[in-house]
């Protein structure tokens, strides 16, 4: 696919000046591009109408948002209004997959962009890009998240909540008198045209034309961008469409295959402003001619070859067909997140992430490392700009998954959760002890640690590990307020700190939520305001004087429920001990927490005491 092809008319294009925005293709596919001297819809659109107004986005249903009532807490808006637009009488039940709602929202000037106000939670570890295409699927951009939140790209943690601003807009005055009343943001997807989503509106094919800034002869959009519809009345549900399940698995499995009028690519930014006209035309003739017929060769980054051949070939390197066979084509079916898949290759099962350049510091911690409880990686392959790695495949997902899902009731047990924290512990002691250089994981949570079938835990996504030299600043003796965000000690949070005690503080939280059932970062039920659980337990627990008393408040009820089975160690000091445990891991100044050989020997010894004591209780 060349990108230069279809860049070429779009230079013309973007000069339009009768429109009411401009359509900015893929640029609002771009993340660093941010620009802020220019008013630019690529941003979000530019405020040029009227500064509030009723307005409409459409959504597709995608496997987390697939409800009247979860579609409408992501987009902050009221799910009556959501269902009675799109004639759904059940909030709750379950829509078809791709299926478009329309979503209505308030639309505002806030300086010089409209805007929709909604926030979200990290759920996953996860990034700007990924939230504003996937999550939101181009109803906001990744440079307009960034420039609304203080976090950086790396600091984006599970839990933290964002602030994302939704493309929408509000009609000019001049719409306003000749009729327009609403403009509906319309999501660009594989089999659309203008001439077709016209059609489908009833909006006159020039109004869409001059609305979103085109010249009438062009028919020229990308999916996963967003085009604006002016309406004179509200849409109207028999608008929207529901797609065929066959025909689009098909779509997914041969993308190339989709239809004319639509463009796949993206752009760099970079080359707008460097080339000229005559030169792009230059440029696309002669790269037609060459690419013609042929498949592009791929080859992996240098040092990663290296790497891999001086293991002696424990990392296969597969080849993306087998990746793509494996996956049935990465359709939706097989997809466990926004990019990971699952997959069988020679019958054996696997998970394929698909990621961007940025594999090869996790591709080069891991072929080194080798260790029970450290996901296993198989091989690689590097296809059209990404990068894929297949790993042992997890039966029982993510701990952050196991702990919240209420179907696992048998599992929950006091036995299951102390050998998840030892294994865990094990893993972090082996990468901090028994690996030269010394490895800091630092994004320890509950996400990025994975279950097999028989519930052992591996530590997965190495993408920020750091090598740092043995016992560097360990001892160093920051003073921090006691602040932190979910997972993130405060001495990194302050001063960007990095050391094994990083970790230990991690694991310290991890440990809580294993004894509380509880996310490190929840909603209050009374108040929406998120409570941070290690701030929460500290308090609870006090000075610990009632300690044996206090404990019972925090420990799961769903590990309670075993209580009838009399067990002679009760699980009050069972609790306690662990709470403790934790409380060690999350002091404050890092030299004061305890290192993770004391802590897998503290775990050791408490789980041996729990077996001994009633193996009935412990199943
Ligand atoms: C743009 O993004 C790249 C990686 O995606 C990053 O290395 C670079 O620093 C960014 N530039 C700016 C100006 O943010
Ligand atoms: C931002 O846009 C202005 C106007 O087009 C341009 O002159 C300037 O070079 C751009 N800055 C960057 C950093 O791209
Ligand atoms: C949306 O958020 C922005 C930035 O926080 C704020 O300035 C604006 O007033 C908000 N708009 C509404 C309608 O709340
Ligand atoms: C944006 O998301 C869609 C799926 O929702 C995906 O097919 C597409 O490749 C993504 N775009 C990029 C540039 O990753
Ligand atoms: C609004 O309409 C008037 C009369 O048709 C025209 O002169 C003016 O340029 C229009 N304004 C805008 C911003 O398009």
């Amino acid at each position: 696919m060349n990108p230069f092809l279809f860049l070429f008319p779009f230079l013309f294009l973007a000069h339009e000046s009768v429109s009411q925005q401009t359509y900015s293709g893929n640029h609002i596919l771009e993340c660093n591009n941010s620009n802020t001297t220019e008013l630019t819809s690529e941003f979000l659109y530019t405020c040029n109408g009227i500064q509030s107004c009723s307005s409409f986005l459409i959504f597709r249903t995608q496997p987390l948002y697939n409800k009247v009532f979860t579609i409408s807490k992501l987009m902050s808006t009221d799910p009556t209004n959501v269902a009675r637009i799109n004639g759904i009488t059940d909030s709750a039940e379950n829509l078809p997959l791709n299926k478009e709602l329309i979503i209505p929202v308030t639309c505002s000037c806030s300086g010089k962009y409209y805007r929709a106000n909604t926030s979200f939670v990290i759920p996953i570890n996860t990034n700007y890009f990924t939230i504003a295409n996937f999550t939101f699927q181009g109803l906001t951009t990744c440079d307009s998240l960034q420039k609304n939140n203080i976090y950086k790209e790396n600091d984006l943690q599970v839990g933290g909540k964002i602030r994302v601003p939704l493309r929408c807009a509000c009609p000019t005055v001049n719409q306003t008198m000749s009729g327009i009343r609403f403009l509906l943001t319309y999501l660009i997807t594989w089999e659309d045209s203008i001439k077709k989503i016209s059609k489908r509106f009833d909006v006159k094919f020039q109004d869409l034309v001059l609305e979103n800034g085109f010249s009438s002869v062009k028919d020229l959009i990308f999916p996963f961008t967003t085009l604006l519809v002016p309406l004179s009345t509200e849409p109207l549900s028999s608008q929207t469409r529901t797609p065929n399940r066959n025909r689009n698995q098909n779509q997914n499995r041969n993308p190339k295959l989709s239809k004319k009028g639509i463009i796949i690519g993206t752009i760099s930014g970079g080359f707008l402003a460097i080339l000229s006209g005559v030169f792009v035309i230059c440029l696309v003739s002669k790269r037609k001619r060459a690419n013609k017929g042929k498949i592009v060769k791929w080859e992996l980054p240098k040092d990663i070859q290296l790497g891999i051949a001086s293991v002696d070939q424990v990392l296969k390197i597969y080849k993306f067909e087998e990746l793509d066979e494996a996956t049935d084509g990465f359709t939706l079916e097989k997809r466990l997140s926004a990019s990971v898949y699952k997959g069988s290759i020679k019958g054996r099962k696997v998970a394929i992430k698909q990621t961007g350049t940025h594999a090869n510091k996790e591709v080069k911690i891991l072929q080194k490392i080798n260790h029970f409880n450290l996901i296993g990686l198989y091989g690689v392959c590097e296809h059209d700009k990404s990068c894929y790695l297949v790993y042992e495949f997890m039966e029982n997902g993510s701990l952050n998954e196991w702990l919240q899902d209420l179907r696992c009731q048998e599992s929950q047990t006091w036995n299951n959760r102390l050998r998840i924290a030892l294994d865990v512990a094990k893993g972090l002691q082996y990468l901090h002890n028994f690996v030269n250089p010394t490895y800091v994981h630092k994004d320890i949570n509950t996400s990025n640690i994975l279950l097999t079938k028989d519930l052992r835990a591996k530590i997965s996504k190495f993408g920020l590990a750091k090598s740092i030299e043995k016992g560097k600043n360990v001892n160093s003796s920051v003073k921090c307020r006691f602040e932190s965000k979910g997972y993130l000690a405060p001495e990194y949070l302050e001063a960007g700190f990095v050391t094994t005690k990083t970790d230990v503080y991690a694991f310290g939280v991890v440990l809580l939520e294993l004894i509380t059932g509880k996310k490190a970062v929840y909603e209050n039920d009374d108040d929406g305001g998120q409570v941070m659980l290690c701030e929460e337990v500290i308090s609870i627990m006090g000075d610990g004087n009632n300690a044996k008393s206090t404990v019972n408040y925090i420990i799961d009820p769903r590990l309670k429920a075993r209580h009838s089975l009399g067990f002679v160690i009760d699980q009050d000091e069972l609790a306690l001990r662990l709470v403790k445990l934790s409380i060690g891991c999350l002091e404050s100044e890092p030299s004061k927490r305890l290192s993770m050989n004391e802590i897998v020997s503290t775990l050791m010894i408490i789980h041996m005491d729990a077996q001994s004591s009633d193996t009935l209780f412990l199943v």
